[in-house]
């Protein structure tokens, strides 16, 4: 059925921006007045209410109360939110000062998320990521990456796998899975590095390819993970199998970003510590560089250089990261809200990095408030978009859609 919702006092479509590069708030296509006219699930038009509905008048009306400003859905480009426990341990280790790579040592870190992860069986999991992707869902995030990652066995990491498969159907949201099962080398692999990845190119990725689990492959490089030469050839053989790559890369030491654009992936996430050189390789590629700022507050760490990166022209995502070592928050409109103030960006280069920047990340159409997308978006309850950052994250959506149907 045909529908026109609306009026909302401002719209922001997010449509005719670059996608790479610094924007400014002057750049910003604002609506006021705004509707849009929706059918299937998709946008048919958008623009003045008062014209829309004089173009059709017997068309169902949604009315928005008050003041509203309408954004497109945000897009989360990157998630662990398929786990079981907590690391309220760890968290409480790091603020008294221990270090990310010393609380790995002390038996912390990833591998303690496997284990609890491994203790619990599918349907468990599969509840958990439903109640932390509607959480999402109801704060504005309309569609989420999942990795898989703290199974790190056959079994395990397809468990994850179904279970993401699993909530995709008992949610609004919508999910979109990746493989990480070379987060680490797990300690009960009896091997090398070089063996595991070589195991999941011949055991795991023609299993995941065979039952269209995902076609997206994620990989840490890092020092205390894996190494860049082991993962290089781990990722050019899953590319060779038509999987496109994504890298956790440079979150403590450089050489993922290198990599990542080297094998042309789709993006390169965290980049803390990128400097000059990785900025520039960046912003020439097409990999589209995703800021975690959760990971920086969760670790007590300094953000990726996103002033840089935009300035240097690369397009630049910003997404949560949630999980429960790291970040744990999972508020990613308050995590983006607090590093733009520090990082000084701009609100256009926030929404853009939460919306068809992100998209670009999962090489997904979306994003953008335009006639043929997807009417996935949300309201907030204020007059003017500058006030959702202002708020740093309080300021919640009153109303989210997906595919043009309502939710809070
Ligand atoms: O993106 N850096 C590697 N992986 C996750 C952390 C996972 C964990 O600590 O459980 C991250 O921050
Ligand atoms: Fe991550």
């Amino acid at each position: 059925m045909k529908k026109l919702i609306g009026p909302f006092t401002q719209m922001l479509p997010l449509t005719e921006l670059p996608l790479k590069g610094a924007l400014k708030d002057e750049q910003l296509h604002l609506i006021p007045n705004g509707g849009l006219l929706v059918e299937g699930g998709l946008i048919l038009a958008i623009g003045d209410f008062d014209e829309l509905r004089k173009a059709n008048p017997s068309v169902f009306i949604e009315e928005i109360q008050g003041q509203q400003v309408l954004l497109p859905g945000f897009i989360d480009c990157h998630t662990h939110i398929c786990f079981a426990g907590n690391r309220a341990k760890d968290y409480a280790m790091r603020i008294a000062g221990k270090t990310y790579l010393e609380i790995a040592k002390a038996g912390g870190g990833i591998w303690d998320s496997v284990t609890q992860t491994r203790a619990a069986d599918e349907a468990t999991l599969t509840n958990l990521l439903i109640q932390r992707a509607n959480r999402h869902l109801a704060e504005g995030v309309t569609t989420i990456e999942v990795k898989s990652g703290y199974g790190l066995s056959l079994d395990e990491e397809l468990k994850q796998l179904h279970a993401i498969q699993a909530a995709s159907a008992q949610t609004e949201a919508k999910l979109i899975p990746t493989c990480l099962a070379a987060h680490m080398v797990p300690r009960d692999f009896a091997g090398s590095q070089e063996e595991y990845l070589q195991h999941l190119t011949n055991d795991l990725l023609p299993v995941i390819k065979q039952e269209r689990l995902t076609n997206r492959i994620d990989i840490f490089i890092e020092q205390s993970a894996m190494d860049t030469q082991n993962g290089l050839a781990y990722l050019n053989k899953a590319k060779q199998m038509g999987f496109d790559i994504t890298v956790h890369a440079d979150q403590f030491t450089t050489g993922g970003s290198a990599g990542a654009v080297q094998v042309g992936a789709v993006s390169a996430d965290h980049l803390e510590a990128s400097g000059e050189i990785e900025i520039s390789l960046l912003a020439a590629s097409n990999t589209v560089a995703v800021t975690l700022p959760g990971a920086s507050l969760g670790l007590g760490m300094p953000y990726a250089p996103a002033r840089k990166l935009l300035d240097g022209g690369a397009c630049l995502a910003i997404a949560s990261d949630w999980n429960p070592g790291s970040a744990p928050m999972g508020d990613l409109l308050m995590q983006a809200a607090v590093m733009s103030a520090s990082e000084k960006l701009s609100a256009a280069e926030v929404f853009a990095g939460l919306t068809f920047r992100a998209a670009a990340a999962l090489k997904i159409q979306g994003g953008i408030l335009a006639p043929g997308m997807p009417a996935d978006m949300q309201a907030y309850p204020c007059a003017d978009y500058r006030e959702i950052l202002y708020y740093q994250g309080k300021l919640k959506p009153g109303t989210v859609w997906i595919a043009g149907k309502s939710h809070v």
